[in-house]
């Protein structure tokens, strides 16, 4: 009874210039690997459940690349949105769905782009979720240590209250909290990041879709009767146009108060920098992280993280500290501890190209 949806319909926009709206990041081999973010998380969860359990929720035009990089996905496990509306949705679209196939089904969500270094500890944590969030109907979101303020996540305050063990009640859930906010979370010691990873019987969320969602849940119950057969599409895509642009944290996360978290460890890294690629990658005597590393020369440089493409012949002298990345026939120089700038840059940049 067991099924995974991998939510991979975003378009990453903060990872530029690698991820760009027509081949989003979850689509790259960021780090080198030989596969990309999506190959590897559908590989981990063949480990969870079988192929077939398997739902990848995407935009309409990210169809082609999912079915090049997965090729054993059968069509009907491919689900396409035709316009990007957030999480909720693409959660509603892919719950409704396989709650209309197996309705005593636990489900894993997942985004389709981080980065898992410990795989048996993530898998033994998504089955324990599993096991736990089918027997107490619940919702369970799996939770990391913090390590700095970060403003791009969610923050789960958890209290001592448990059940089977290790998940936690939470008592509040703050999606992308100010900066003053989150260092407030930090220093009181009761706070997680929320992963992303959702787990919860398909009962439970479309419940949840019911009490605090209800007109996305009405939308998606009118399209329902037609999942499965040839008329899906039409009325799916009507939903769609209907729909509203929410997240999944803003829209049920936030609002649920049957949620558990799970405290876990597994060398989570949602990749959403090039600190935190750096930080990962592997890194030579001097600490320059380079990928891939055939055809860049380094003279006299040190700590610098470098992804060129493959065929790119570069030649660096005299250079410590620096991103430099080229992708999309875009270059991008820019000292390690000023990436934050970036992404204003970017926004200008986008503007006038
Ligand atoms: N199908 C579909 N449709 N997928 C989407 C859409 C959409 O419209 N929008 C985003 N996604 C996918 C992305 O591709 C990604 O895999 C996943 O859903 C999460 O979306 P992000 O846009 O990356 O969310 P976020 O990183 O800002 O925030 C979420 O993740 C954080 C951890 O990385 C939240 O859950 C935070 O609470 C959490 O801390
Ligand atoms: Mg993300």
């Amino acid at each position: 009874n067991y099924y995974a949806i991998i939510m991979a319909g975003g378009i990453g926009s903060r990872f530029w210039p690698i991820s760009r709206t027509s081949y989003p990041k979850q689509f790259i081999d960021i780090l080198g690997t030989g596969k990309t973010l999506i190959q590897n998380t559908y590989d981990r969860f063949l480990k969870v459940c079988p192929k077939e359990n398997i739902y990848v929720v995407t935009n309409e035009n990210y169809t082609g690349i999912v079915k090049e990089q997965l090729p054993d996905m059968a069509d009907n496990q491919i689900l396409t949105e035709p316009v990007m509306r957030n999480t909720a949705p693409c959660v509603a679209y892919g719950s409704f769905k396989i709650e209309s196939i197996n309705p005593d089904a636990a489900i894993v969500v997942a985004p389709s782009d981080h980065l898992i270094l410990d795989e048996a500890a993530f898998i033994a944590s998504i089955e324990k979720s599993l096991q736990t969030a089918t027997k107490h109907q619940c919702l369970v979101t799996l939770g990391i240590m913090p390590s700095r303020p970060d403003t791009g996540y969610g923050y789960i305050q958890y209290t001592d209250n448990t059940i089977d063990g290790d998940f936690h009640k939470v008592k509040t859930f703050t999606e992308k909290p100010n900066l003053e906010i989150a260092k407030t979370f930090l220093q009181s010691g009761d706070f997680l990041w929320n992963a992303g990873i959702f787990v919860w019987s398909a009962k439970a969320i479309v419940k949840a879709f019911e009490q605090y969602l209800p007109e996305m849940s009405d939308i998606f119950a009118e399209a329902r009767p037609h999942y499965n057969t040839e008329n899906e599409k039409t009325h799916v895509n009507q939903a769609y146009l209907q729909c509203t642009n929410i997240s999944i944290d803003y829209g049920i996360m936030e609002k649920a108060n049957n949620v558990y978290v799970l405290p876990s460890e597994f060398g989570w890294s949602d990749l959403g920098t090039w600190a935190s690629i750096y930080e990962l990658a592997h890194k030579d005597y001097v600490g320059n992280a380079v990928i891939p590393a055939e055809k860049v020369i380094m003279y006299d440089s040190s700590n610098c993280m470098v992804n060129i493409p493959e065929d790119k012949l570069v030649i660096i002298q005299g250079l410590h500290d620096y991103i430099v990345v080229e992708s999309n026939n875009t270059l991008l120089i820019c000292p390690r501890d000023q990436e934050q700038n970036v992404k204003k840059v970017v926004a200008d940049v986008k503007q006038q190209f």
